[in-house]
């Protein structure tokens, strides 16, 4: 009987040693547990996935293109509508926007103080500003389209 004892402890000693090598893939390190550092690691980890998942959602979503915003004069008096269609005219050099044109030699313009305009177009069809360049489109110009023009140009963006 106490044969059998010792044989049936001496294999289960056996298998239990075995089994005890399973644990081998723990970490094993004889420094003190930090539980903060632990905490540092796995909210990292954790962050990596979170950003994972935030990608692969943003892959999902199709991609729209913002149209960029059109500036446009509000024509709300007869004298801006009057203005943006003689204005069409100057456009050539000027540009759309009165941003002026290098190529031209033509100045900026639009979003001078319509005084400004007025007086420079009115002196440049009276001589006063001699501008051979733009004196074909001053001469056939109304006491009340430079007016008009002034008005629009103003409005447009400095
Ligand atoms: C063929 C090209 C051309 C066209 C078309 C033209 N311009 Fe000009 N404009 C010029 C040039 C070049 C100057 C600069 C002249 C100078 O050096 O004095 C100028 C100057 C001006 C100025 C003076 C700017 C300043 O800062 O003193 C005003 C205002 C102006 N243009 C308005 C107009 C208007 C309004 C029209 C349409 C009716 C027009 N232009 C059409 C070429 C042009």
């Amino acid at each position: 009987m106490t044969r059998l004892v010792v044989f049936v402890v001496v294999v289960i000693g056996f298998f239990s040693i075995t089994f005890l090598d399973d644990f081998k893939h723990f970490p094993r390190t004889n420094k003190a547990f930090d539980y903060q550092l632990f905490k540092k690691e796995r909210n990292d980890k954790l962050k990596i996935l979170v950003d994972i998942e935030h990608a692969k959602l943003e892959a999902l979503e199709p991609k729209v293109e913002k149209p960029k915003p059109v500036f446009t004069v509000d024509l709300n008096t007869e004298g801006l509508k009057r203005g943006h269609k003689l204005y069409s005219k100057c456009i050539v050099c000027h540009g759309k926007l009165g941003k002026g044109k290098k190529s031209q030699n033509a100045p900026k313009i639009g979003g001078q103080f319509n005084l400004y305009l007025v007086t420079q177009i009115k002196d440049m069809k009276s001589g006063v500003r001699i501008n051979k360049i733009m004196n074909p489109y001053v001469k056939k110009l109304s006491n009340q389209d430079i007016k008009d023009l002034g008005e629009y140009i103003a409005k447009l963006p400095w």
